[in-house]
């Protein structure tokens, strides 16, 4: 084995798990990305060592030495040197431009045969549509080996999307798609994290990119997108997961503190008083439910109504968990 391959085996190893340095590679852009990425890097050293060694051997060799003459002779400019100093950088840059722009355009071209997954940023937590079998899920769960493209789109503020392990992210726009596609080699799982500040929450709003074999994956679309072994756990204990995954607990507590919106302990089944100065004895799953589809209709007294609407978001099943939970919150 020579250097070179072993060299390379060494990379390629490196690659597959996160280091201090670096994530994992785990999409080809990702190797493409580094690649470039290195490139400069090393470009950038090399430039650094040789101007500032030149420096520093400069103010070395034409220091002050005892008694001489004080001033240098006149220096008049040397046409070689500032053609050299000029050429060089210039070729450099275009050659990053044009390296650069090939992997853009392969970062931004969609391949054909992609599958579809709407992805939908929301102060503070995302959501995934699987537009073909109607499917909403708090998780980006594809199928290892097929090719993957996100039409994603904001409901309130500027997000960003951002897959540190694929190298790939794109801001998420209010009233304008943007499209991100990778394709997943492994079974995984990955972060998701959203890199533009959007508010105080903005830091929990996460998510994971599961990679399932693809016939894991039909069972997870057959299971209305639930994983095996889901139809056995209490839907309260669904509905907790969904308050962590969908942001729920960025502003309601389950402990009584109160937060930018009212704590869900001892919520269910006790009396409301509205902000419009109506009221309510008991709140139910009536109320419940429509204070997570239209939760400006009835903003509890002492609360701010900045609670964006989970219409579309949230399916039947999805309320229903999240109500039993509250209930359970006594
Ligand atoms: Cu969304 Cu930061």
């Amino acid at each position: 084995m020579n250097l070179g391959s072993a060299l390379g085996n060494m990379m390629a190893q490196a690659a597959n798990t996160a280091s201090w340095w670096k994530p994992m590679q785990a999409s080809s852009h990702a190797v493409a990305v580094d690649t470039l990425f290195n490139f400069i890097m090393y470009l950038c050293f090399f430039f650094f060592v040789l101007i500032v060694g030149a420096m520093v051997y400069f103010i070395v060799k034409y220091r002050r030495k005892g008694s001489g003459p004080e001033r240098t002779s006149p220096i008049k400019g040397n046409h070689t040197l500032e053609i050299v100093w000029s050429v060089i950088p210039g070729i450099l840059l275009v050659l990053i431009f044009a390296w650069g722009f090939k992997d853009w355009l392969a970062i931004a071209v969609v391949p054909a045969n992609a599958m579809e997954v709407r992805v939908s940023g929301q102060k503070w937590n995302w959501t995934f549509t699987y537009p073909k079998d109607g499917i909403v899920s708090p998780d980006l769960v594809v199928p290892a080996g097929q090719t993957v493209k996100l039409v994603m789109t904001s409901t309130d503020v500027l997000h960003s999307f951002y897959i540190p392990d694929y190298r790939i992210k794109r801001d998420v726009i209010p009233g304008k798609y943007t499209v991100l596609w990778f394709k997943p080699e492994e079974e995984a799982t990955h972060q998701i994290f959203c890199t533009e500040y959007c508010g105080a929450e903005h830091s929990n709003m996460l998510s994971k990119v599961k990679v399932m074999s693809s016939a894991k994956y039909e069972e997870w679309i057959a299971n209305g997108g639930e994983e095996a072994g889901g139809a056995g756990v209490p839907l309260a204990e669904k509905g907790k997961k969904l308050w962590e995954q969908r942001g729920c607990v960025a502003c309601h507590s389950i402990d009584g503190s109160k937060k930018v919106g009212p704590t869900w302990k001892g919520a269910f089944g006790t009396a409301r008083q509205f902000a419009d100065g109506s009221s309510l004895p008991a709140a139910d799953e009536n109320y419940m439910r429509e204070s997570i589809l239209v939760p400006n209709a009835k903003v509890v007294a002492g609360y701010p109504g900045v609670m964006p609407s989970y219409q579309g978001q949230l399916n039947d099943k999805q309320i229903e968990a999240l109500i039993e939970f509250m209930k359970s919150l006594k």
